[in-house]
């Protein structure tokens, strides 16, 4: 038996509505009695299926009452399958009406019938099968228009194996393969069962007690009293535990993947920004439409920034106003005020900034930073964007560095990624020059994705924040959510993030692996 089957389960009967409980208890109480009481004087009840049928007991009653006793141990029950034999739909008519080859041989009179009349009386199934089978047995001469008599009599051996098998009876495994080529019977495989003594065996099932209470105590009753045993292996409930967000998966992936490279993460927690650090330090003309609040969530409340180191905010005004270290500049005229205005940071490069230039005022050292944090965006919400995502930034601070160092820093990153394969595109940012879009060629999906923005910081950023002038800084940033969606397969940004994330899946989510 297996495992599922040892628990006691609700007889069938008990489940049918017309038999009153009453009734089906009772049913249920005579076959339990029924197969208690023959193994008190038997050593085994071979099979359930006579027994069933000895008893006039019907056979899923006592199948329901040998699974609960094999559950408490009362009986050792031995499950017995049997192949037997049903007749087919086709089978069922021939045994109730005689084979077709029987039929034909009837409908053909002493003299002969045409085939046209014969077809008629037969029936096009009967006529052309019992044609078939009639030739077969040479019990019928087929003329081109006249059938007549071979024999002058015949059996339908075909009919009387039908019925044989209907009642149950045996057949040779000859017979059995002819009607089963003609299809007309087919298997059918009957369960039962072959019961022992169990090790707990009492001619009478009593109700095991789960609790001893004050009246057995008082009674005596508590001396005959049989306890249910504790069950030791039943399962607990499963402990609820907090779960990654597929985003904090990933997002420690990418942050192992920095660490190797020897990056020190930027701090990040400052989602509210000034204009200057987001904007302005970025050279980032104040004209420039990602300034505009279509692109921006400018503050209310708290609505400016009250500091700001007043000599490089000079420098960055002279920058951008009229130029120096070898550029011209933008030649407009730089307002405080606009710099002053907080918002939500636009993108994490508005940490780079300040961790520059917190660089430069000390003597200068080469720095791998990198940051993964939350930005916004007033964007207009849809299958893959929200006004608020994650980005992942990292930034290479040394002298020297070229546009090759970022091609090779970025093909180091990426293929720990698990894209090997990288392209780039010429792009623009007010910051970097030159500045190129990351192509990679994703295997899983067989196709160049656009998997980030790269550059070099502009001089016009770096100068004004006082590093030297043989100092350069490549960097790059990309979006957590995407590459989250790529390897957890979610397509709408909303499943991933926000109120219509579902928790299950949250709970059920596999570890990240990635680049493996
Ligand atoms: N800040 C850029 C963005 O928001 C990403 C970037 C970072 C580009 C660093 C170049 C260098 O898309």
């Amino acid at each position: 038996m297996k495992d599922k089957d040892k628990e006691p389960r609700a007889v069938a009967a008990d489940s049918l509505p017309p038999p009153s409980s009453a009734v089906a208890s009772s049913v249920k109480r005579m076959a339990e009695e029924a197969v208690l009481g023959f193994l008190e004087k038997n050593d085994e009840i071979k099979d359930s299926g006579d027994f069933a049928a000895e008893k006039g007991i019907s056979h899923e009653e006592i199948v329901n009452v040998i699974k609960s006793l094999n559950g408490f141990r009362f009986v050792d029950a031995q499950d017995i399958k049997k192949e037997r034999w049903q007749l087919t739909a086709e089978g069922k008519t021939y045994a109730a009406n005689g084979s077709p080859e029987f039929q034909l041989f009837m409908a053909v009179p002493a003299d002969g019938i045409s085939r046209a009349a014969l077809q008629k009386k037969l029936g096009d199934s009967v006529f052309k099968i019992g044609c078939q089978q009639a030739i077969k047995n040479k019990w019928a001469e087929m003329g081109k228009s006249q059938v007549s008599r071979k024999v002058a009599h015949v059996d339908d051996n075909v009919k009387d194996m039908l019925v044989k098998i209907n009642n149950g009876e045996a057949l040779n495994q000859e017979d059995i393969d002819a009607l089963k080529r003609r299809k007309l019977i087919s298997p059918q495989v009957w369960k039962g069962y072959s019961v022992k003594k169990g090790p707990n065996y009492a001619p009478k099932r009593r109700k095991p007690a789960t609790d001893l209470i004050r009246e057995n105590l008082q009674s005596g009753e508590w001396k005959e009293l049989q306890f249910k045993e504790y069950n030791f292996l039943a399962k607990g409930f499963p402990i609820e535990g907090g779960s990654l967000h597929p985003l904090l998966k990933v997002r420690r992936q990418m942050q192992m993947i920095f660490l190797q490279m020897g990056f020190e993460e930027m701090p990040t927690n400052n989602y509210v920004e000034s204009s200057f650090w987001n904007f302005d330090a970025l050279f980032q003309p104040q004209q420039h439409p990602a300034r505009d609040s279509h692109d921006t969530f400018f503050l209310k409340e708290p609505s400016t920034t009250k500091m700001l180191p007043e000599d490089y905010v000079e420098r960055v005004k002279q920058i951008h106003e009229s130029g120096g270290h070898g550029s011209r500049g933008y030649g407009y005229d730089w307002k405080r005020e606009e710099a002053n205005k907080n918002l939500l940071r636009t993108h994490t490069t508005a940490v780079s900034s300040r961790m520059l230039y917190a660089l430069a005022k000390k003597p200068f050292e080469a720095k791998r930073y990198y940051s993964i944090d939350r930005v916004f965006r007033n964007e207009a919400v849809d299958r893959t964007h929200l006004a608020e995502f994650h980005q992942i930034e990292g930034l290479i601070c040394d002298r020297g560095l070229s546009l090759g160092d970022l091609q090779g820093v970025l093909h180091d990153f990426f293929s720990r990624l698990g894209m090997s394969k990288l392209r780039f595109k010429p792009a623009y940012n007010p910051y970097t020059e030159p500045s190129m879009e990351i192509f990679g060629y994703h295997e899983g999906l067989k196709k160049w994705v656009e998997v980030g923005n790269s550059g070099m910081f502009r001089p016009e950023m770096l100068l004004p924040m006082g590093l030297p002038e043989d100092v350069t800084v490549i960097a790059w940033g990309l979006s957590l959510e995407r590459p989250t969606m790529i390897l957890y397969g979610i397509d709408n940004i909303r499943d991933l993030f926000g109120h219509k994330v579902d928790l299950g899946l949250i709970k059920s989510n596999p570890i990240c692996r990635i680049g493996i």
